[in-house]
């Protein structure tokens, strides 16, 4: 039989980032992974840390994104040096553009709310972002700018959290895919594998978009998350070509430490598979060389998908699960769960500890926070 203090369910980034942080609390800590690790959405995501880019609304979400995005340059050097693996963490800025005067207000109410709480952020004219980035060639109105936005290699990332955690005493079992979880009366208490039972006190399902597909004692269920798939692809110029992240609302173009550019990315609900298709491609490079034409002379890399996991009401579930002691949900990261990973696992190793106070995080990621008891939708 195999007894540990925590068991987390996935070997994502956030699974990844949860057991660094609980090992180097002390924890005995296991990792399951039905496949190897990062072999999922984490591998598939194009790395923008884009705290300030991305969230429409301020409020728990925005600063919980700007809060994990700030810790990567505390983290990364620690991550690093644990885990000898480099993860090419980038303070490169993000430039949101505008087509139209409707897109440029939205954006400036943007700034305005970010501004008011302490963020950098600015509006620049089209002749300053002409003047910024010379090949961003598209008819734009002017663009946001975001500079504390960054990026990094989300499988390298990923890695470097299962390395740190195992060179302080995790057990990542790669391989061991959980069929269910194990307990009665309300209490979790272990896993059924195809590499046999674990027992733990705590049980943490960071599982991405395959979290309901997970049984619970009782007939119970875990929340439902829509797979949401993305297709993105990578190119290499032959000298760099733009600096900035640049992100427009039909395709993202972010220049990656080693030379690539990522270029993303679909969204297609409701699908599992990982299959790109030959028209996603094609409008996404459109896409691409309409803003940066560039781009079209660049060799090509590769394409790849993956499926990220959305909620309900898009932001995530980092807590206790509202009727079962013992099991905690770390799931639902959506289009951010790079970004957040940094902070998810300082979060939930907090709550495990029992020492999180942060009540607004706590009611906004609540597990429960849409269930009747015994009804999670
Ligand atoms: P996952 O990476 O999906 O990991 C879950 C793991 O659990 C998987 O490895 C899976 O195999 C394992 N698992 C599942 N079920 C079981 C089981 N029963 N037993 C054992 N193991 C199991 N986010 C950003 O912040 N910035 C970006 O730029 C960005 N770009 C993206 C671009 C694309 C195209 C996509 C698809 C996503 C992007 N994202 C981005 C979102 C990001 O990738 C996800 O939010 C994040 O990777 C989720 O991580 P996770 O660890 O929660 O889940
Ligand atoms: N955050 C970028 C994406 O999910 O495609």
């Amino acid at each position: 039989m195999q007894k540990y203090d925590v068991i987390i369910i996935g070997g994502g980034i956030n699974g990844g980032s949860i057991a660094y942080q609980l090992s180097k609390r002390n924890y005995r800590v296991a990792v399951l992974e039905k496949e190897r690790i990062a072999s999922e959405a984490s591998s598939a995501a194009a790395g923008m840390l884009g705290a300030q880019v991305e969230p429409r609304i301020d409020g728990a979400f925005f600063d919980f994104a700007r809060k994990s995005r700030d810790y990567f340059d505390q983290l990364v050097p620690e991550i690093e040096q644990v885990s000898d693996q480099p993860v090419e963490f980038l303070k490169n800025g993000m430039l949101r553009i505008a087509f139209s005067e409707e897109e440029a207000n939205m954006l400036k109410e943007r700034i305005a709310w970010q501004q008011e709480q302490g963020e950098p952020a600015e509006w620049l004219s089209a002749d300053q972002v002409y003047q910024m980035e010379p090949e961003l060639k598209a008819e734009i109105v002017g663009a946001a700018s975001f500079p504390k936005d960054g990026q990094v290699m989300p499988a390298q990332l990923t890695k470097a959290f299962f390395k740190g955690a195992s060179n302080l005493g995790a057990d990542i079992y790669e391989f061991t895919w959980v069929k269910g979880l194990l307990g009665k009366n309300g209490v979790i208490t272990g896993v059924e594998t195809t590499s046999g039972r674990f027992y733990a006190e705590h049980i943490v399902v960071a599982a991405g978009a395959f979290t309901p597909h997970l049984s619970l004692p009782d007939g119970a269920s875990l929340p439902t998350l829509t797979p949401v798939k993305g297709e993105i692809l990578a190119v290499r110029p032959e000298k760099p070509i733009i600096t900035s992240t640049i992100y427009s609302p039909t395709v993202y173009i972010v220049p990656k430490a080693n030379g690539e550019i990522f270029i993303g990315a679909t969204e297609r609900e409701g699908i599992y598979d990982k299959i790109v298709s030959f028209e996603s491609i094609r409008r996404l490079s459109a896409e691409a060389c309409r803003i940066v034409p560039a781009l079209r002379s660049a060799e090509w890399s590769r394409a790849w998908a993956g499926v990220r996991p959305q909620t309900i009401d898009g932001l995530p579930y980092l807590g206790p699960h509202p009727d079962f002691k013992g099991l905690w949900l770390a799931a639902g990261h959506f289009r951010n769960g790079i970004l957040l990973s940094a902070l998810t696992g300082v979060w939930m190793a907090d709550q495990i500890e029992g020492k999180a106070d942060h009540l607004e995080w706590k009611d906004a990621f609540d597990p429960g926070r849409h269930s009747q008891k015994g009804v999670i939708p």
